[in-house]
């Protein structure tokens, strides 16, 4: 299912590496607390931090940087194969920073395809507030470099989205929200297609053509879902509905390739890579795939705050709080996706690989 989409990003991200003999590829990030690398600490009243221990125990300096993680994030290390510093929170640049030339991460914690996703966490930068603030960066390289050279980069550029889950986690399956009493299942994918077609076609109108949607994990099987079965299993009925989400998403990307002139969106497949690691935890060097290293699958919020007692050996659990993967899983899952892409294009290797060793 995923793999014609995977060949497809090898060749975009092959042409981007190969356009960067001259200047490195731009890459602008979308998305949650998978993909957040500090843009909620910018945010006074945002509920949804992680800025104290144990996050960042893992990432280089051991400190806490807004990433939900012990270390790294996968766009982080996805960042570091392509030879590129991993790109900067958006609320952490100055007017007129230089940086935005470079590319920017947009994502933050508690964020989801609709406005009202994650409402509780009070502040945190929604799908629609991310495309709005890319529209005033692109307004800004337009002042430094001129209309004609930023539409050139803009269009260029590789755009990496991956949003969604806290549409389900943070909105449909909490009891006391609206959404899931006012919406059946069908209904509320229905609203996310509708929702993210407007959002997607908004980015296209702003230039961006080379789009890589992360399809959805296995939200059924991450620790705080988990706990609500009896027996610990997999929430079967969730990871139904995110299937559907993810094929329908695979379909509207299709479409709108169909669509619109030299828009060029792909889908990863990120599902199944990461319930695999789920499933065969051992094949990976892993020992625990079903409760997190944290030990919070039942606590509010499941976050690892600094009063909870981490497990042993970090590098043992998939899990690190009970919705995010350790740095090690983040390590095995970016490594994945890419070696994916090389492989099937094998041409795409030894473009990527030279840039990569140059700049790192
Ligand atoms: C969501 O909020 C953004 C502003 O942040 C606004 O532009 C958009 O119209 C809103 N969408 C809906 C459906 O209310
Ligand atoms: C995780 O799986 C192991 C066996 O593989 C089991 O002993 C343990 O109780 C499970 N933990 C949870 C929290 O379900
Ligand atoms: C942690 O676990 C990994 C994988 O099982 C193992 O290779 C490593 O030696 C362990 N580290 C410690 C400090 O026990």
């Amino acid at each position: 299912m995923g793999m014609p989409g995977l060949a497809f990003a090898a060749l975009i991200l092959a042409a981007t590496a190969s356009m960067a003999s001259a200047a490195l590829p731009v890459t602008f990030v979308f998305g949650d607390s998978l993909t957040e690398v500090g843009n909620n600490n910018h945010m006074q009243y945002s509920l949804a931090k992680s800025n104290y221990p144990w996050y960042g125990i893992d990432y280089a300096g051991g400190q806490a940087t807004g990433r939900f993680t012990n270390g790294r994030t996968i766009g982080d290390i996805i960042s570091e194969k392509l030879g590129i510093s991993s790109p900067p929170p958006y609320l952490s640049l100055s007017q007129n920073d230089d940086a935005v030339l470079k590319g920017v991460n947009y994502a933050s914690g508690g964020a989801g395809i609709l406005n009202d996703t994650g409402l509780y966490f009070i502040q945190r930068l929604s799908f629609d507030d991310q495309i709005n603030y890319f529209a005033k960066t692109k307004e800004t390289i337009k002042t430094k470099i001129g209309e004609v050279a930023a539409n050139k980069l803009c269009n260029e550029a590789t755009y990496f989205i991956g949003i969604g889950s806290n549409d389900y986690v943070n909105n449909f399956l909490q009891p006391f929200l609206a959404d899931g009493q006012v919406y059946t299942p069908d209904e509320f994918t229905e609203l996310l297609l509708s929702t993210l077609e407007h959002q997607l076609s908004r980015l296209y109108q702003l230039g961006a053509r080379k789009m890589v949607f992360h399809s959805l994990g296995p939200l059924g099987c991450i620790p705080s879902q988990r706990v609500k079965s009896r027996t610990g299993q997999c929430l079967k009925r969730v990871n139904q509905w995110i299937l559907e989400f993810n094929s329908k998403v695979k379909n509207l990307m299709a479409s709108l390739n169909g669509r619109l002139p030299n828009a060029k969106l792909i889908f990863a497949d990120t599902y199944s890579v990461v319930l695999d690691l789920i499933e065969n935890p051992s094949a990976y060097g892993f020992k625990v795939s079903n409760t997190s290293c944290c030990n919070v699958d039942s606590n509010i919020g499941g976050l690892c705050l600094p009063n909870t007692k981490l497990c042993n050996n970090r590098t043992e659990y998939v899990f690190w709080d009970a919705f995010h993967p350790s740095d090690a899983a983040n390590a095995v899952l970016a490594e994945k996706l890419f070696s994916a892409l090389s492989s099937a294009a094998p041409s795409a290797a030894p473009t990527i690989a030279p840039t990569a060793s140059e700049s790192v």
